[in-house]
């Protein structure tokens, strides 16, 4: 792979405190990575003036903002995503097939309407953070998880969805229910030369998650307390590209 493909593939993750910190890695960063991921803090934070700023320096955004309930309230919040022009917004799968169906139309709807690409939307299936116990005992669900996340999979697949967010554990299952033009974006990535695994418990390398099938990997933490954030990144382009 070349290092320009393995660009297309990273996702950046701007869990930082303002637009002004954004920013400045947005200008760093910008011509090593494709897409800038907005989440909850820096959202609660700016709102979307966050994903105005990031735009205007010509980053895509992916807003993960993870919608999920009753399909009108999803619906709109789809159209209003739209509308801020991101690239990328995603929703739970536990909301349903309507709920994920209403949102697809909405989006779609509102992207005519805008004359706009409609963007690409993905579901979160069971978060990373829950475990097979507590599924079976706090979430009352009598599956494993693998065939939960396969399940939601297939069901966020038949409502429309373009893809999902999956553990590097999970993009061998996902694309065997789901085929290959499904995509797969996934966080959990440590590169090899960094030792803490931080609060994430099933991790991948950039090259392990890439040469497993995902589309895209969500970096966070391993470039953004790096010391040279640059230097960082280019070094995981650097091990993605070593992939054929
Ligand atoms: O710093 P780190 O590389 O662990 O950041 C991973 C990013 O991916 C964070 O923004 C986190 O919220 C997000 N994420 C995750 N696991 C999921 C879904 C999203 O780590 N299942």
């Amino acid at each position: 792979m070349t290092t320009e493909d393995a660009k297309k593939r990273l996702c950046l993750a701007l869990d930082v405190q303002s637009i002004s910190d954004a920013l400045r890695l947005v200008e760093i960063l910008r011509d090593r990575v494709s897409l800038f991921k907005i989440g909850f803090q820096l959202f609660t934070k700016e709102g979307p003036s966050a994903v105005a700023a990031v735009q205007s320096l010509g980053g895509r955004v992916f807003l993960d903002l993870k919608y999920h309930d009753i399909p009108n309230t999803v619906a709109g919040a789809a159209a209003e995503a739209v509308n801020m022009g991101v690239y990328m917004f995603n929703v739970h799968a536990c909301g349903g097939r309507q709920m994920m169906e209403t949102a697809v139309e909405a989006a779609a709807s509102q992207s005519i309407k805008n004359n706009t690409p409609r963007p690409v939307i993905i579901a979160v299936t069971v978060l990373t953070s829950l475990n097979n116990g507590m599924l079976a005992n706090e979430l009352n669900v009598n599956k494993t998880l693998s065939q939960q996340v396969t399940h939601l999979a297939s069901l966020a697949k038949a409502s429309g969805l373009d893809g999902v967010v999956a553990s590097p554990q999970e993009i061998t299952a996902i694309r065997g229910c789901c085929g290959c033009g499904f995509t797969i974006v996934t966080p959990g990535i440590r590169p090899p030369w960094i030792n803490e695994s931080d609060d994430q418990k099933r991790t991948a390398t950039p090259a392990e998650a890439i040469g497993l099938g995902a589309d895209y990997i969500v970096v966070g933490r391993p470039i953004l307390k790096a010391e040279d954030p640059a230097a960082a990144a280019d070094k995981i382009l650097r091990d993605i590209a070593q992939l054929r």
